[in-house]
């Protein structure tokens, strides 16, 4: 009988084991390879002996402590591994040692209210920060066929946008500006002010003193509390740029999955570029369009196609600043940027100049999905706006030196209007909030009178051409912008 029960014990200790085996035997422990670094050139490490695959996270040893580094290429059997660390102290022969893991980002509700490096570590000295999932830092792969198309607006509660520029619920625009146009001022206006449940700020490449600029004197405290900024200045390792911003695109995921409505901030994508420049050079890519490589061109699409609608009811609206000096359209990166965006908003620094601010070109600007997402009506008012603010700006030089004749065009003579309302309007101090609501009541006012009925006369009348003597002698009503 004792035989008996204790064969059984131990037939079910063999049945354990052997399960345990089998587990193990279909999910095997990655074996690690290390290896030692033999080469340091610029910013890049080579390593001898490791096994790691592209994107692997490896841990450096350096008397100070362990140096994370990023696998970014091979070459035979040297490794190249880009920092995301300080390297100083790294010393000839250091071991590395491969995680056998790609980068990921903790995410969690913890992150609200709070400021974070590209690692995920805080700068706001708040304590540790508590998160409960993790994410890939570089995306997971999504079936652009189960996206949720674009249908609803997403009110940012600056009057311009909401009324002339609609940006819907899931479309990722570009900020195009020159500096110091007022890109940090606007993107603060629409984190404070959007209707959205929870922003997510990525500060990257951006000089060090402006992350505490916008955190204190552009958010306030009382905008923080729905807000994360992932911050990596510019004196941070370029990895640790790309990390960065990849990293506030993964907390955005995250509340997007939670059934958020996220609006998505990066300044800059142009510096994120820049970023990937530097590493792309520093491991041997050729330079390809203005100093760039190819693998830039990659990486832009990469981390913008994260961002719009999910397959469930959260998405994330995004807006990426382009830095573009003038009217340089030949700039590579905004040229790339304009190509995989749904829109784009101009900063004009003539605009700008004249104290008229947010500075926007409505011009210049556009948003791709304003069709989809404004009603009929909203659009047939703003596409008035806009001609009658064309053609003021059409004749401009000739109203302001006092050449156009009042009545030879009605369309002018109602632009000439215009002009003064036109540019409230669109002028808003960064302490006002416009709600869309209010903006559509504004908007729907001033395009209220019919347009005026076309004359037959193509080109508006200068004094110069008017014949009749008798007319000339009269003094004329001279319109001034
Ligand atoms: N809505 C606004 N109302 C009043 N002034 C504004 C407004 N927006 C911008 N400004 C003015 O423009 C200046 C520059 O703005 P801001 O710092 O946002 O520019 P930027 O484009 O972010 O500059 P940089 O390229 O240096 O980062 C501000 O200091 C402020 O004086
Ligand atoms: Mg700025």
């Amino acid at each position: 009988m004792v035989n008996a029960s204790l064969r059984e014990e131990r037939g079910a200790l063999w049945c354990e084991r052997l399960k345990t085996q089998r587990a193990l035997l279909r999910e095997p422990l990655p074996l690690v390879v290390e290896g030692r670094i033999t080469r340091m050139v610029g910013l890049t490490l080579e390593a001898v002996g490791c096994q790691a695959a592209i994107g692997d996270r490896c841990l450096v040893e350096t008397p100070q402590g362990k140096l994370e580094a990023e696998v970014v290429g091979f070459s035979g059997d040297r490794t190249y591994l880009m920092p995301s660390g300080d390297i100083r102290g790294l010393v000839p022969d250091a071991r590395v040692t491969p995680t056998a893991h790609a980068y990921a980002a903790a995410v969690g509700m913890g992150l609200l209210g709070r400021v974070i490096d590209g690692t995920g570590n805080p700068l706001d000295g708040l304590g540790p920060v508590r998160t409960d999932a993790v994410y890939p830092l570089h995306g997971k792969p999504a079936n652009p066929l189960a996206r949720r198309l674009i249908s609803e607006p997403l009110d940012v509660g600056v009057r311009a946008i909401n009324g002339l520029l609609t940006i819907g619920r899931g479309q990722r625009l570009g900020l195009f500006a020159g500096s110091g146009v007022g890109k940090s001022v606007l993107l603060g206006m629409m984190t404070r002010y959007t209707d959205a449940d929870v922003v997510v700020v990525g500060l990257i490449g951006e000089r060090g003193r402006e992350v505490k600029e916008f955190t204190d004197r552009i958010l306030g405290s009382q905008s923080m509390a729905r807000a994360v900024v992932v911050a990596t200045p510019a004196d941070t390792p370029p990895m640790l740029r790309l990390h960065g911003a990849m990293l506030a695109t993964s907390i955005a995921e995250y509340f997007r999955d939670q059934g958020l409505k996220v609006l998505l901030l990066m300044d800059s994508l142009t510096r994120f570029a820049q970023a990937q420049r530097e590493v792309a050079l520093a491991i041997g890519e050729p330079p390809a369009t203005r100093g760039y490589p190819p693998s830039v061109f990659a990486r832009l699409p990469q981390l913008v196609e994260r961002a719009g609608n999910g397959e469930g009811e959260g998405s994330i609206t995004a807006l990426y600043t382009v830095l573009a000096e003038g009217d340089d359209q030949q700039d590579p990166i905004a040229d790339a940027a304009r190509a995989i965006l749904d829109g784009h908003i101009v900063l004009s620094r003539d605009i700008a100049d004249s104290g008229h601010y947010p500075a926007i070109d409505i011009e210049a600007s556009v948003s791709r999905v304003m069709g989809e997402v404004a009603s009929e009506e909203h659009r047939r008012q703003a596409i008035r706006f806009k001609q009658i603010y064309s053609t003021y700006r059409k004749n401009r030089d000739l109203i302001s030196v006092g050449a156009y004749m009042r009545g030879s065009d009605p369309r002018i003579d109602e632009a000439i209007e215009m002009w003064p309302r036109l540019l409230r309007f669109l002028q808003q101090s960064n302490k006002e909030q416009v709600t869309m609501k209010d903006c559509l009541r504004a908007l729907s006012e001033l395009t209220a009178a019919p347009a005026p009925e076309i004359v037959a006369t193509a080109k508006p009348q200068m004094k110069s051409q008017v014949a009749a003597p008798a007319q000339a002698q009269q003094p004329q009503a001279r319109a001034r912008g």
